[in-house]
């Protein structure tokens, strides 16, 4: 069948969606799908339009592609499209009702606030050390961390009207990936300093544990929250779920930090390792998420 991959878009990650949607693009061809690689730009309903795949496999990342946005755009054009629908999409991409959502189904987080840039700028929103963060970006773009002693920040103009400001976790840093029904791995991301777009996309920029060297009790929790996040949060297809660790503190200091609804699919990405850590290649792993496909 034809596949249309979208990529690029213009929110902040657009880089990486373009490297995911390379990737997947080739694997899908390797898988035997006709492809055509699609760059969402203002004209994309019409060029959808025009092409009429038979199924959308979404590789942006971020606003418009990761929040609801695109998935609202394919439920009208009635063309089935891979990962998450639109309200699972928008609450994933929305951090602190992504927390609520947690909360209300007994999940671990820290305490968070919506607060404006200049509330932000002006004072400590909460005792430090304390993290800043756009409410709904991907990637690390964006983010302050604010260590005891040190001042209020002074966030870019850059950054939205309203940000979130939650308490910093300190600990191992970790993921999951679920695809379906089935919660894959858990992965332990060992970095110099902090995991940020730099070590996020550059070879060599972090270094993957699979599976992690953690307690089975972490582990099996890890894959049960993650699990238990997609579904609270009506995710479909391909999810993956980032944690925080303080191993000092045993189950205890285990939380959940997000859901990623469009998890990258770029060569030093965390889903498609975990994938191949169970035994399915790239490409077998992008025909599942297209034969996963609805609307
Ligand atoms: N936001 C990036 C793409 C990720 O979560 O993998
Ligand atoms: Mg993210």
């Amino acid at each position: 069948s034809r596949v249309a991959v979208l990529m690029g878009g213009p929110s902040a990650e657009r880089e990486v969606s373009l490297s995911s949607g390379r990737e997947c693009a080739n694997a899908l061809r390797e898988a035997g799908f006709q492809v055509i690689e699609v760059d969402a730009g203002p004209d994309l309903a019409a060029r959808l339009q025009d092409l009429r795949p038979d199924v959308v496999f979404n590789a942006l990342h971020g606003r418009w592609g990761e929040d609801g946005c695109v998935q609202g755009l394919l439920e009208w054009l009635r063309i089935p499209y891979t990962h998450s629908g639109v309200l699972a999409s928008a609450l994933a991409m929305d951090k602190q009702r992504t927390k609520d959502v947690f909360r209300a189904a007994g999940l671990p987080v820290v305490d968070s606030v919506l607060a404006s840039r200049e509330e932000v700028s002006q004072s400590h929103v909460l005792p430090p050390p304390y993290v800043v963060k756009p409410n709904n970006e991907g990637s690390s773009v964006g983010v302050y961390i604010v260590r005891p002693g040190s001042n209020a920040p002074r966030l870019a103009a850059t950054m939205p009207a309203m940000v979130m400001v939650e308490t910093y976790a300190p600990g191992r840093e970790m993921t999951c990936t679920v695809m379906g029904d089935r919660a894959l791995a858990v992965t332990d991301i060992i970095t110099s300093g902090w995991y940020d777009y730099e070590a996020k996309y550059s070879v060599g920029g972090s270094r993957h544990e699979v599976p992690a060297n953690i307690p089975a009790e972490i582990e099996a929790a890890c894959k049960d929250y993650a699990l238990r996040a997609h579904k609270a949060l009506g995710c479909r297809g391909l999810s993956r779920t980032d944690f925080r660790w303080d191993e000092s503190r045993g189950l205890t200091g285990l939380i959940l930090l997000e859901t990623n609804t469009q998890p990258g699919m770029t060569p030093t990405s965390l889903a498609p390792e975990q994938a191949a850590y169970c035994g399915m290649s790239f490409p077998e792993l992008c025909r599942w998420i297209v034969e996963d496909a609805s609307c």
